[in-house]
Order: structure tokens, then C-alpha cells, then sequence
């Protein structure tokens, strides 16, 4: 007994229960959210349960009238039977219906209500999580905990009344008989009690599995072409069958422990059974009982012993949606962005118009988490109408600076601004982000059509503006000649065009969103010079107030620029046409 407490306090001081009990809480309230369609869902799983009851008592009374025990109202007893089967089956079909529709529902709100808050997480606390992982948690671990909250309660009542109703009827015919039904009670529990640990255990490497696998399929159909390309078509293909095997293996030993546990109560529910059922017998050969009786003594005790181990089942279902709950919180208490600029950030977004904004970087120090500095006390600046650039060797710090400049990431020290002459200035950050347009290194193009690609960043945009900014980014040439123009499917990432005809799409939906500050990330690189200096001369004529930053590593490009910085060994430094040139034949 002793042992037992102390093994309790020790997980108590664990902070377990605290864990649990917080996990629990987080689920209670999307259960108080819904609490009226679990209200009704309860009310119909509990009526099905209590006719149940009803169904068994009845059946007793028309055994007993059918084998003359009772036989003067034979007809309202078997009319009564008929019609309680038949309400069964019309409230199991309305609940079936009901439970599908509100289990979407709910499903569905949890699922869009996670979604948009894993959405609105720090981007550099989310970007330690995989894609497949954050895909499984956002599908797989919301499922467990939206069916726990909306069937845990249902559940529970339902159990209670089966069980409850069973034993009072019990009790009320035979207290011993009722007693024998329980009698395996004690050791179910027990057994349960020890395989808690192992399955959580089980549990939490079973979801670890989901998660892997679906990092494996996604970023296997992401690569395809990488991937044929290498001719690894065979090798992904016996990964695959690996990924699968490990899960099937684990599945093996999982169910394995199951058995075992399912055998063991199993086989104590057996015998607990057969002493139910020869007592009954034995009362009926005494005489003491009815044969209705007796059939409701057999029935009752296994649906006492089927919600029992109902009730126990309780705890290891509330242990799997607790670990899911768990999983989607790591995800949901990672800090959030600060929404508390966004007005003021929108206020300079209206002066920009007028005149336009100057982003600056004083003495800024950055380091990715514990990793040595990017660059410490790096200065920058870049005012409106002037084209900026950034040139440095690979993996020096270009991109972290247009991440810092976005606010996705914030500095470790110095200060990282923008202002405007009627505004003031901002330090950067989430709500400054609406005054820049980024162009990633890479490909941010969506399946969809052009124009669809487009009016995500400006939905009301006609046809008109659409072929404007296409115009100014060099690109209505080639979407000219498509026969569907700009409603030609562009394909998953873009891949109907040339990366030079990429680069010009994505230069174009920039334009469109209408941001002071353009942040372009080696984005025209797949440019001929000649088409990269005129993109890059037709958007500054198209917004004169514009303030463009742009990664590159070509002279055509930087004979552009009002200034250049250099980032290299930790350091921003201004530099001159001459140190651009030697770095430029050095690089
Ligand atoms: N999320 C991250 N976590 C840790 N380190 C990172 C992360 N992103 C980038 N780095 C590191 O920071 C350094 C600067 O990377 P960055 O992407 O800014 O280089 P870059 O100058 O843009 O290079 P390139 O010209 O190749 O695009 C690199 O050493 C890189 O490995
Ligand atoms: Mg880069």
C-alpha cells in the first residue's frame, strides 16, 4: 500500500498529474464550447442505453408469459417488446445521423481553430517542427482529441447508466448474483492499473511513428523529380517498405501486450460468466426463479461485466487523447506573433503613399539559437526610391537579414526599424510585416491559375491590374501566347514554367500586394541580365517610392544599386564599386 502512494507521489512530483489535469482543461473547454450538441448527443446515447435495460426486463416478462408463468397479458407484453426493438432501431438510426454530423462539425471547428492558431505562431519557433509532423498533429492527434470531446462524456454516462441499471436490477432480484457479476471487478481494475504505464509508452511512440511517416510521404512526393532525377525511384520505394514494416512491427508488439491484458480480463470475465450463469441455473432448478428471470439474471450480469470493462476502457481512451491534446499544445503555447502593432503598422502603410519608408538596421546581432553570430553590430540602411543591395558569400547572413527585416525573426541586440517622417518609427516585427513584399529564394508559387496566384495577395484585383504588374515584371510576353492567359493553370509549384518565368510571376504578385519596401532574395537570378535590368528599371518607375532590397551576385544588378552592403565573417559593411568588383571576380 505504501509502495503505492509513493509511487503515486513520485508522479504527482513529476508534474504528470499537473500535465494531465492542464491537457484535460484545454479539451474541457472545446467540451464547454459544445456543450449542447454534447448535451443531445449524451441524452441519446443514455436513451439507448436505458432501453437497453428496458429491452432485457421486457424480454424477461414475455419469456415468462410465453412459458405460462404469466400469460394474462401476453399481447401488451409482446407489443411492448416489438415496440421497444423498434424504437431501438429508430434512435440508434437518429443517433448515428446526429453523432456523424455533429462529430464533422466539431472535428472540423477544433481542426480549423488549430490550424489557424499553428498559423499565427512565431515562425521561428514553428520552424523546428517538420511539415509531415505539424501535418499529423494538425490531422491525426486533433481527430483523438475531438472525438474525446465530443463522445468522453457521452460515453461515461451511457457506461454509468448501463452499469448502474444492471446492478440495481440485479440487486434488486438477487444481491449474490449481482456480487458474483462484480467479483472480477477488483482484478480487472488491477490489471489495468499496471498496463496504464506501458500503454502510454506505446501510445506516444505510436504517434512519434504517424508523425515520421507522414514527413516521409510528404517530403518523398515533394522531391519526385529529385528523386527520378537520381534514379532513387527503387530506393525510396524500399524505404517506404521499411517505414511500413517498422510501423507493422509495432503494431505487432503493441498488440501483443493487448492480447495478453485482453486474454487475461477476458478469461477472468469467462469464468465470472459461467458462475453468473450455473447460479441462475441452479436458482431455476431450486425453483426460485422464473425463466424470464433467469434470462434477465444472464443478460444482466454480462452487460454489468461489458460495462465494467467499458468503464475501465475509459481510462486508457482519455490516456490517448490526453498524449494528442498534449502534442497540439506543444504546438499551440509556442509563442504567437505580437498583434500589437498592426495598427500602427497599417497607419504608416497609408503614409507610405505619400512618403514612402526607410528600414534601418542599428547595431543588430543576430544568432540562430545557440549557434555562433550571424553577424553582430551590423548596420544597414535603405531609404525610399533606393535600390540596396546585398552581396556576400554563400551562407553568410543575406537571407537572415531579409528574415530579420520581415520580423519572422528579432534580434538578439541592436535595433531593427522602420519610419516614415509623419508616422515616426517602429521597431520591426509582425506588425510592420504589411509594409514589405518578399520574394523568397526558391519557388512560392501555388497550384491554381495565374490570376488565382495573383489575387492572393490582393483578391478585388481585376483583370486589368493583374495584366499591369505582369507587364512590369517582364512577364505578360509569355502569358500572352497561352491560349487561356492568365487563367493557365500554373501547376503544384509552379511547375508549368521555366524558373526564369517563375521568378517573373512571383515578382508580379508581389507588385500587386502594394508594400512600400520590395525585398527581392536572389529572386530575378534565373533572369538574363538584360531582362533582370529591365524588371528591375520598370518597378521603379512603376512605384518611384519604392524601397528595394535585393540579394544578388551578378554586376548587372548591383550597377543598379544606390548602395551596397557586403556580409561576410559576421559583419554588414558598406562598400564601394571597386570592393564590389574584387568580390565580385574573387567570389
Ligand atoms: N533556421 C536556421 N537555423 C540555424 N541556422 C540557420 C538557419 N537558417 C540559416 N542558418 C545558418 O545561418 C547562416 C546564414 O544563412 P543565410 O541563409 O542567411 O545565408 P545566405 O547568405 O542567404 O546564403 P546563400 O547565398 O547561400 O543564400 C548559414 O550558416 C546557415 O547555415
Ligand atoms: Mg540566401
Amino acid at each position: 500500500m505504501f509502495k503505492v502512494l509513493k509511487h503515486y507521489y513520485s508522479r504527482i512530483k513529476e508534474g504528470r498529474l499537473e500535465e494531465f489535469i492542464s491537457q484535460w482543461l484545454w479539451m474541457g473547454s472545446y467540451i464547454k464550447r459544445y456543450w449542447f450538441l454534447i448535451a443531445i448527443y449524451t441524452f441519446l446515447g443514455a436513451s439507448g442505453s436505458a432501453l437497453g435495460l428496458g429491452t432485457s426486463m421486457v424480454s424477461r416478462n414475455l419469456i415468462d408469459a410465453v412459458t405460462g408463468q404469466n400469460s394474462d397479458n401476453i399481447v401488451s407484453v409482446a407489443c411492448l417488446y416489438v415496440g421497444v426493438g423498434v424504437s431501438m432501431l429508430f434512435i440508434n438510426a437518429f443517433k448515428t445521423r446526429l453523432s456523424l454530423k455533429i462529430s464533422l462539425k466539431v472535428n472540423n471547428e477544433i481542426r480549423s481553430d488549430i490550424f489557424s492558431q499553428i498559423l499565427s505562431t512565431d515562425w521561428e519557433s514553428l520552424s523546428k517542427y517538420r511539415t509531415g509532423d505539424l501535418m499529423y498533429r494538425i490531422n491525426g492527434d486533433t481527430m483523438s482529441v475531438s472525438n474525446a470531446v465530443l463522445t468522453y462524456i457521452p460515453n461515461i454516462v451511457s457506461v454509468f447508466i448501463t452499469f448502474g441499471g444492471a446492478f440495481v436490477v440485479m440487486l434488486q432480484n438477487d444481491a449474490i448474483m449481482a456480487f458474483i457479476a462484480l467479483a472480477g471487478a477488483p482484478i480487472s481494475f488491477i490489471s489495468t492499473r499496471f498496463s496504464m504505464r506501458k500503454m502510454r509508452e506505446y501510445q506516444r511512440k505510436q504517434l512519434e511513428l504517424q508523425s515520421n511517416k507522414t514527413t516521409f510521404n510528404q517530403e518523398t512526393l515533394q522531391n519526385m523529380q529529385m528523386i527520378k532525377a537520381f534514379g532513387l525511384v527503387d530506393y525510396f520505394i524500399s524505404e517506404y517498405k521499411a517505414v511500413q514494416e517498422q510501423s507493422v512491427e509495432f503494431a505487432m508488439t503493441q498488440n501483443k501486450f493487448q492480447s495478453r491484458m485482453t486474454v487475461f480480463t477476458g478469461f477472468v470475465g469467462q469464468l465470472i460468466g459461467y458462475a453468473c450463469y450455473g447460479y441462475a441455473v441452479y436458482r431455476l432448478w431450486q425453483g426460485s426463479v422464473s425463466y424470464g428471470t433467469m434470462t434477465l439474471f444472464v443478460s444482466m450480469s454480462s452487460s454489468l461485466r461489458g460495462s465494467f470493462s467499458s468503464v475501465l476502457n475509459l481510462l486508457p481512451t482519455a490516456m490517448r487523447a490526453s498524449l494528442s491534446a498534449g502534442r497540439i499544445m506543444e504546438i499551440t503555447s509556442l509563442p504567437r506573433e505580437s498583434i500589437e502593432d498592426e495598427e500602427k503598422g497599417k497607419t504608416m502603410l497609408k503614409e507610405a503613399v505619400k512618403t514612402g519608408i526607410t528600414v534601418e538596421l542599428q547595431d543588430v546581432s543576430f544568432a540562430y539559437g545557440k549557434n555562433p553570430p550571424v553577424f553582430t553590430k551590423a548596420n544597414l540602411r535603405a531609404g525610399s526610391g533606393e535600390i540596396v543591395g546585398l552581396i556576400g558569400p554563400s551562407g553568410e547572413g543575406k537571407t537572415t537579414t531579409l528574415r530579420i527585416l520581415l520580423g519572422l525573426y528579432h534580434c538578439a541586440a541592436g535595433r531593427a526599424i522602420v519610419s516614415n517622417p509623419t508616422v515616426g518609427s517602429m521597431s520591426l516585427s509582425s506588425g510592420t510585416r504589411c509594409l514589405f513584399s518578399y520574394i523568397p529564394q526558391g519557388n512560392t508559387l501555388f497550384s491554381g491559375t495565374i490570376a488565382e496566384n495573383m489575387r492572393m495577395l490582393k483578391p478585388d484585383a481585376t483583370k486589368e491590374e493583374i495584366i499591369e504588374v505582369l507587364k512590369v515584371a517582364d512577364a505578360y510576353r509569355f502569358i500572352e501566347s497561352l491560349d487561356k492567359g492568365i487563367d493557365t493553370d500554373v501547376f503544384e509549384g509552379g511547375n508549368r514554367f521555366s524558373e526564369g518565368q517563375k521568378q517573373r510571376l512571383s515578382i508580379a504578385r508581389a507588385l500587386l500586394h502594394n508594400a512600400p519596401i520590395l525585398l527581392l532574395d536572389e529572386a530575378t537570378s534565373a533572369l538574363d541580365m538584360a531582362t533582370e535590368k529591365r524588371v528591375l528599371k520598370n518597378i521603379l518607375s512603376y512605384r518611384p517610392l519604392q524601397t528595394i532590397i535585393v540579394t544578388a551576385h551578378r554586376p548587372s544588378v548591383l550597377s543598379m544599386c544606390d548602395r551596397v552592403y557586403k556580409i561576410q565573417s559576421g559583419h554588414i559593411e558598406e562598400v564601394n564599386e571597386e570592393q564590389i568588383q574584387t568580390f565580385l571576380e574573387e567570389g
